[in-house]
């Protein structure tokens, strides 16, 4: 992964869904384990998708390094604390749902869950999620049907998303914008693209790390 080696990490990929992420990150990326925790309850996702990871697992016969666990991840505490929890497009789905359940706004329910998150990581272990900002000034016209379904202003604005993580108590955290796949190669280019601009040309989601202090 750019920039995020996972390399010899044990990683529990959170919302693992179809589990494409979870099966790369063990075959491709060098990842020594990950623990795939889903609910399956078909938010965001169709219920059928556990059954596209498990039948990827079996046709890469890798289920000693990628345990699919059916679970709510507010739920789910891993056995042994792992180095890397992962969340693709995942949170504002549990958010939404302590919401409701709840009854608490935005910022206490990314409190919430990121402390989970937190609890789940050693010393020293990487969180990484990837989310939507709450604006977008996509301008490029081929991608404004997509542009026009995604409710932007409900997203989670970065003066949440930081001095939450801040506030549990990680550090050196990091955000970055998904930049269009030809960039991958001119890090140039990455750098000088890698703030707000960026959401000009890609679909202003980002990335964010952090570690757990
Ligand atoms: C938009 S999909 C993303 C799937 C996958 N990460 C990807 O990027 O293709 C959201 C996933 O989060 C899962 N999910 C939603 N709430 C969850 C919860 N409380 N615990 C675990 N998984 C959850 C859904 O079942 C769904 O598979």
């Amino acid at each position: 992964m750019y920039d995020c080696p996972v390399d010899g990490l044990n990683i529990i990929d959170v919302g693992a869904g179809n589990g494409f992420l979870s099966h790369y990150l063990v075959e491709c990326a060098g990842a020594n384990s990950v623990e795939a925790v889903d609910n399956y309850e078909g938010k965001g996702s169709p219920s059928y998708a556990i059954s596209i990871i498990k039948k990827m697992q079996e046709v890469l016969g890798n289920s000693e390094h990628v345990k699919i666990i059916k679970s709510d991840f507010m739920k789910y505490t891993p056995k042994n604390k792992s180095n890397c929890v992962i969340f693709l497009n995942v949170l504002h789905h549990i958010i939404n749902h302590i919401k409701k359940e709840l009854g608490v706004e935005t910022s206490k329910a990314v409190e919430t869950v990121l402390k989970h998150a937190a609890e789940c990581l050693q010393e020293g272990g990487k969180l990484i999620f990837q989310e939507f900002m709450n604006h977008n000034y996509y301008l490029l016209p081929f991608y404004r049907n997509f542009v026009n379904s995604v409710d932007y202003k409900s997203k989670i604005p970065f003066e949440i998303w930081e001095p939450t993580l801040k506030k549990i108590g990680f550090i050196n955290v990091k955000v970055r914008y998904r930049l269009p796949l030809f960039f991958s190669t001119r890090s140039d280019l990455r750098y000088l693209f890698n703030n707000r601009i960026a959401s000009l040309l890609t679909d202003s989601s980002f990335v964010m790390l952090a570690i757990r202090a």
